[in-house]
């Protein structure tokens, strides 16, 4: 199976762009595919409850002529993967990639640890089991739509490759921006319908975006062409940036990283709680001890360099919160100002910088601010947009990530899946950020009102660089 980025014309594979549908399914449709849905409960730890699964998956697999192919979705916490893993093994449902006729095949979830050594411990327990050519560790914003459509902007254009790298690019500015708190509440009563507390408290935006999603997306904004697209030479491609990032010392933390939680505020005009007091109501409710006050970060914003010759001193300012105004999630490229002459003669106006602005999220697409004349007699520049947007250009609905990403994982199609080796420099670049929090004497934890775009702290990070975070 070639990689995800072949033209949808030229490929003739399973997972070609026309042949994948989304949206929910016909009802005919659904009502055959549910026949097929089975269920078998069990925990962790019973061995038992592995050995009913398989010879429950082999008398379906009689049922139905299937050749015994197993996908299994580890989505568990950390902790319990090693159990999970060693039980598949020992209960004889994992074979080996050689076998021609059938495959077994893992997906990890995220998170994969919580710093290096124990993502290491991580991938080594599922390596245990599963060769890397079976295993799949899932991050989705691989799978989402502008994510992918990166590579073919930049390696099916003739226009922005020559211009992406340092002598055109200013600056790069990644922001994924939530409005979602940790607490999910019913909107006319306000009582809690749900909480991802119990996940996030302790774990925080660093680490549960930046380390995997936002350094994803990094990755394909940054990499060099990958001569060909399957899938180890794009993920060779990918992890040449990982192992350029400059390395943070804790020097480098204090002046390069800002972290922050939310304070109560209002979105839309709604009053919404702060993190702190949704972590006490959370250990209220389930009467478990209250943990110290927490600091845990809520919001990140970085800015960090790549050492390679593509991008040596070009700052990269990523930004990640939770209760922030909107969702909006973009990687924009901005381009260096043209001379001072001409049109951007006068110092106190100077022409907006030309920006390519990819957007993840909400609405998909792109567009390109450039400046334009004013119509009439006197020369007046005004920036203007070029505007693409997916769902105006394509009428069909884009497939969810994780749709995508399952198809792969049943097509054998790694090249959207993170790689061990990734995986372990992602965390070599997140790691000595934890840590310097850790040790540091200062405690102090910026705080921002919910609906608002994160502490001061951030605007001065960029603003100590002559430049401003994008107003999304
Ligand atoms: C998950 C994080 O991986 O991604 C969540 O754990 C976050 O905290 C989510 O909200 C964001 O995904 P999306 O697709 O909604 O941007």
């Amino acid at each position: 199976m070639g990689g995800k980025f072949q033209s949808p014309q030229l490929s003739d594979g399973v997972l070609s762009a026309r042949r994948l549908r989304s949206g929910p399914p016909e009802d005919n449709h659904w009502q055959h595919f549910a026949r097929s849905l089975f269920y078998v409960n069990g925990s962790f730890n019973d061995a038992r409850a592995y050995a009913q699964l398989k010879a429950r998956l082999e008398s379906i697999d009689q049922q139905f002529g299937t050749p015994g192919s197993r996908v299994f979705y580890l989505a568990v916490p950390p902790g319990a993967i090693e159990v999970c893993v060693d039980h598949l093994k020992s209960a004889g449902m994992v074979s080996s990639p050689a076998e021609s006729r059938s495959f077994t095949r893992v997906i990890v979830e995220k998170p994969i640890g919580r710093d290096l050594e124990s993502a290491r411990k991580i991938l080594a327990d599922v390596g245990k089991a599963f060769a890397e050519s079976q295993t799949f560790r899932i991050d989705h914003y691989l799978g989402k739509e502008t994510v992918q459509n990166l590579l073919v902007i930049r390696f099916a254009n003739s226009i922005f490759e020559p211009l992406w790298n340092k002598n055109h690019i200013d600056h790069v500015q990644i922001t994924v921006a939530e409005e979602e708190g940790l607490t999910l509440r019913d909107p006319k009563t306000h009582e809690i319908t749900g909480s991802r507390i119990g996940y996030y408290e302790g774990v925080g935006a660093l680490r549960d975006m930046v380390q995997n999603h936002i350094l994803q997306v990094l990755c394909l904004t940054a990499m060099e062409p990958p001569w060909s697209l399957a899938p180890d030479v794009v993920r060779d491609a990918k992890i040449g940036v990982l192992r350029c990032l400059r390395p943070m010392t804790r020097e480098d933390v204090k002046m390069s990283v800002v972290r922050a939680q939310y304070i109560a505020g209002d979105i839309h005009g709604e009053e919404v709680p702060g993190y702190r007091h949704e972590v006490r109501e959370y250990f209220t409710s389930r009467k478990e001890p209250m943990p110290s006050e927490s600091t845990t970060e809520t919001f990140v914003a970085m800015r960090l360099f790549i050492d390679n010759w593509r991008w040596a001193n070009v700052p990269i300012y990523i930004r990640t919160g939770k209760r922030l105004p909107k969702r909006a999630s973009e990687v924009a490229i901005q381009f260096k100002d043209v001379p001072h002459i001409l049109f951007n003669a006068q110092p106190d106006i100077p022409l907006e910088p030309t920006v390519l602005a990819l957007r993840v999220q909400p609405e998909e697409g792109l567009s390109l601010r450039i400046a334009s004349k004013l119509p009439g007699p006197k020369v007046r520049i005004y920036p203007v947009k070029l505007e693409f947007n997916y769902s105006a250009s394509y009428s069909e609905t884009t497939p969810e990530a994780y749709e995508r990403l399952l198809l792969d994982v049943m097509a054998g199609d790694a090249t959207l899946f993170m790689r061990r080796d990734a995986v372990e420099a992602a965390w070599e670049f997140v790691t000595p950020i934890l840590e310097s929090w850790e040790q540091s004497w200062d405690r102090f934890l910026p705080e921002y009102r919910a609906g608002t775009w994160g502490p001061l702290e951030a605007d001065k990070l960029i603003e100590a660089d002559g430049r401003q975070w994008r107003t999304l």
